[in-house]
């Protein structure tokens, strides 16, 4: 007789953005005379630029011909994606990485789920709090986090590290020391960024303690200030103790497309075994790569239309993270975020609950966010918006949150 993955049956809940979802979808059904106006998950709504429209016909023209047809693709991506994304991300900003240092792969959500599996169970795990929720969930079913407190909302072998108003939501260097440190800046949720110099703490802090961090910067486009860096490996020691994830979701509008990768220098060892070694041989054996045609999509993000093109997009998006701030901040609310980052991060007025608070957006100003609680304890009484609806759609929502 089978047996399952116990670890699944102690997961609380339902994955927080299916929650949401299904909260939405809900009330929309009970209530189809009025226009539910969604910044809830992350999702773009812009249309792919056209200039990677271009590079996708041309793949797909190139894919009905037997002379350019490609089957399976290279394991861990197609050297003219590797070698644009080294070029363009990393040596242009003095960053030491080479293309075999890259991965390509489907997203940064896979990745950053997936990562987990090339470390060893009793590895100890810190993560900001609030964090994006796949860090911990996927920790959890490979069953390295202990036990649930549901009171508390925490798992005892797991490292909080809280991200506050009194810190600006980016955590200080915890006391317990940890194995991997998950780290994500631009921030999801709360919108905060770092420095270069806050940012070398936390790289010597792992080379000395002999942690990996494992580095989301899903949102190093929205980077408006000058000292924030846009990759780990801007700082010294990184390419001893650091594992970066990028994606191409939210930079260019594949979230329906799915492109990201992660990039791990040979440096990073356990004794004598590197861990690129052995994300080479898991992709290797799971992962037949992302398709062609995206994987030529995504170069074409980084011709000079293309930086051009995705150039605008970041800045109409951003124009409403603006929108969002002063409308809220102009009705008394408290706000962070929305600067370096497409989130805004505000705190639920008279101490609603996060989740109380979202069900009184939805119902008075039809308006669906994300609870702060859904991403960790110290994210109660705090809420997400997003910056990637419509403009036309994020004027129509903050004007009617004003009037509440
Ligand atoms: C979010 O809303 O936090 C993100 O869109 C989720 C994701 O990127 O998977």
């Amino acid at each position: 007789m089978f047996q399952i993955n116990e670890n699944y049956l102690k997961l609380p809940g339902s994955y927080l953005f299916s929650t949401v979802g299904k909260k939405e979808r809900e009330y929309a059904a009970a209530n189809p005379n009025k226009k539910v106006i969604r910044l809830s998950i992350g999702d773009v709504t812009q249309p792919l630029a056209p200039v990677i429209i271009d590079a996708l016909h041309g793949a797909v023209d190139e894919m009905g011909k037997a002379e350019t047809f490609r089957g399976y693709g290279p394991d861990l991506g197609y050297e003219f994606l590797r070698t644009a994304i080294a070029e363009n991300d990393y040596r242009a900003r003095g960053c030491d990485i080479a293309a075999d240092e890259i991965f390509i792969s489907d997203g940064a959500k896979s990745d950053s789920g997936n990562i987990q599996e090339i470390f060893g169970p009793d590895n100890k795990i810190a993560v900001c709090d609030p964090v994006y929720p796949v860090y911990v969930d996927t920790n959890v079913m490979a069953g390295r986090t202990g036990v649930y407190d549901a009171a508390r909302e925490t798992w005892s072998d797991v490292i909080y590290m809280p991200c506050t108003q009194e810190n600006g939501f980016a955590p200080l260097l915890p006391k317990q020391t940890p194995d991997i440190i998950y780290l994500c800046f631009p921030n999801n949720p709360t919108g905060s960024a770092v420095t270069k110099a806050r940012l070398q703490e936390w790289v010597d802090y792992a080379n000395k303690t002999g942690a990996v961090i494992i580095y989301d910067a899903a949102y190093e486009a929205y980077i408006s200030e000058p000292d924030v860096p846009h990759s780990i490996y801007e700082c010294r020691g990184a390419r001893e103790c650091a594992i970066e994830l990028r994606s191409f979701s939210k930079n260019a509008g594949f979230t329906g497309t799915r492109l990201g990768f992660t990039v791990i220098p040979k440096e990073i060892k356990s004794g004598d075994i590197s861990l690129h070694s052995l994300w080479a041989r898991r992709h290797g054996t799971k992962f037949n790569g992302a398709p062609y045609i995206i994987q030529r999509a995504g170069e074409a993000c980084y011709t000079a239309e293309g930086k051009a093109q995705l150039k605008e997009q970041i800045d109409y998006y951003m124009r409403n993270a603006k929108y969002i701030s002063e409308g809220l901040k102009s009705a008394g609310y408290f706000v962070s975020g929305g600067v370096n980052a497409p989130y805004i991060w505000l705190k639920t007025p008279n101490q609603m609950s996060s989740w109380k608070f979202f069900d009184y957006l939805l119902e008075t100003a039809n308006v669906v966010g994300t609870p702060g609680s859904g991403f960790g304890p110290s994210g109660e009484g705090y809420f997400r918006l997003t910056a990637f609806g419509s403009y036309e759609n994020t004027v129509e929502a903050i004007e009617r949150i004003k009037k509440l």
